[in-house]
């Protein structure tokens, strides 16, 4: 034990004690901290020369690298960074590549705070895009400007879950000479990963299947090391770095992502199919095996939308869910609905409603790991309301 000063004030603050063992932890403990110490100047100037790890939790932290680390491995991926939120993790990756006067394609469905951060933060930086259908669209050449440089979508689409045709895409981007940036959330590495199609970035909302337990608020980019590089440097200086707890408790959910994906995909395909056979529905929107055969996995994920037949039940039907929660986010452990409209896409007007299929009578589930019968009796009985 360090020999402490004896006087009381001292003594309250200087906890040092038996508790500070040399053994090692089973999991990684949570280094809660926002600073690091050093015992001298000369270990600082070590840490200056990339000899030692941690300074300040805004510019490192074990907790985050842990949950980087993890994440770029599941994906294949050389470097990763975690940042404050998915988001946060989006604007490190977009601002790693694009400078004021570059160009920037988007997939017409994306996350709507994806849009708002293009269209209100990133064309004030005077970083431009343009909107395509990538599933109208034939070739990126109609698009492409002299200043373009970067494409960005998402593997499956919310709320009408279509899957990009990658492979393809990702070709295409190349051959212009393209950075690319894929938004995995709702696949996830256990369904696909992008990088083995040549993305150069991979961003998730670890908020969602990464972190799987709807507790934490957590974003992670990977990718090529010399962007995450950057991205990295973005991150600290804008100050949008993860909590020491939120990255613990990502990286806790994660070591799950392959048994929870499993049950929520099998879960999901049954609960599709019910939906499909149920006069009360009138759509179903759901990823099929035919679009998703370049995932390197016989799963389309686990998440559904439908449309209800009549449309004025949709009311009474999020009312009659005896169990199924409604709440506006997804991929948890538990079955919940969300409601695109008055949520996600409230934005819309109803010209926009109408134009791309989000109506006042669709549905988004979010399927869960209970007991598949479970899931289908309270939607069975909710949509008999
Ligand atoms: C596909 C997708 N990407 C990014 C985000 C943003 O993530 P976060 O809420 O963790 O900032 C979301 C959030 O819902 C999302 O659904």
């Amino acid at each position: 034990m360090v020999a402490l000063p004896e006087r009381f004030e001292t003594q309250t603050v200087h906890l040092k004690g038996s508790h500070e063992i040399k053994d090692v932890s089973k999991t990684t403990p949570i280094y809660q901290t926002s600073v690091f110490s050093f015992p001298g100047l000369e270990e600082v100037e070590q840490y200056y020369r990339g000899e030692r790890g941690y300074l300040y939790t805004r510019n490192g932290n074990p907790n985050q690298a842990q949950l980087a680390d993890a994440v770029a491995r599941l994906e294949q991926a050389e470097k990763g960074v975690s940042a404050a939120s998915g988001m946060g993790a989006i604007m490190a990756g977009l601002l790693a590549v694009l400078s004021p006067g570059d160009h920037l394609l988007v997939s017409h469905e994306i996350y709507g705070g994806t849009y708002a951060l293009l269209q209100k933060e990133l064309s004030r930086l005077q970083i431009p895009f343009d909107v395509i259908d990538l599933n109208r669209a034939e070739s990126l050449a109609p698009y492409v400007k002299e200043n373009t440089k970067m494409l960005y979508f998402e593997t499956i689409t919310n709320p009408l879950l279509t899957v990009v045709d990658m492979p393809f895409w990702l070709k295409q981007a190349g051959q212009h000479g393209l950075i690319t940036m894929v938004d995995n959330t709702f696949a996830t590495p256990y369904l696909v990963q992008p990088i083995r199609y040549g993305a150069d970035l991979v961003v998730h909302s670890a908020t969602k299947y990464i972190g799987g337990h709807s507790d934490v608020t957590a974003g992670v980019l990977v990718g090529r090391a010399d962007l995450i590089g950057r991205a990295q440097e973005i991150v600290v200086n804008y100050g949008a770095s993860l909590s020491p707890f939120e990255a613990w408790l990502a990286a806790r959910g994660l070591k799950t992502l392959a048994v929870r994906m499993e049950r929520q995909c099998d879960n999901a395909a049954q609960v599709a199919a019910f939906l499909a056979r149920h006069p009360a529905v009138e759509a179903v929107y759901y990823p099929t095996e035919a679009s998703t055969a370049f995932f390197h996995r016989n799963h389309q994920g686990a998440m559904i939308s439908f449309r209800l037949a009549d449309e004025s039940k949709i009311y009474p039907f999020y009312r009659s869910l005896r169990w199924i929660e409604f709440a506006p986010s997804l991929a948890g452990v538990e079955t919940t609905v969300s409601h695109p409209v008055t949520t996600s896409h409230r934005a819309f007007t109803e010209e926009q409603r109408r134009a791309t299929g989000i109506t006042m009578g669709l549905v988004r589930l979010s399927v869960g790991i209970e007991a598949l019968e479970d899931i289908i009796e309270d939607l069975e009985q909710a949509l008999s309301c």
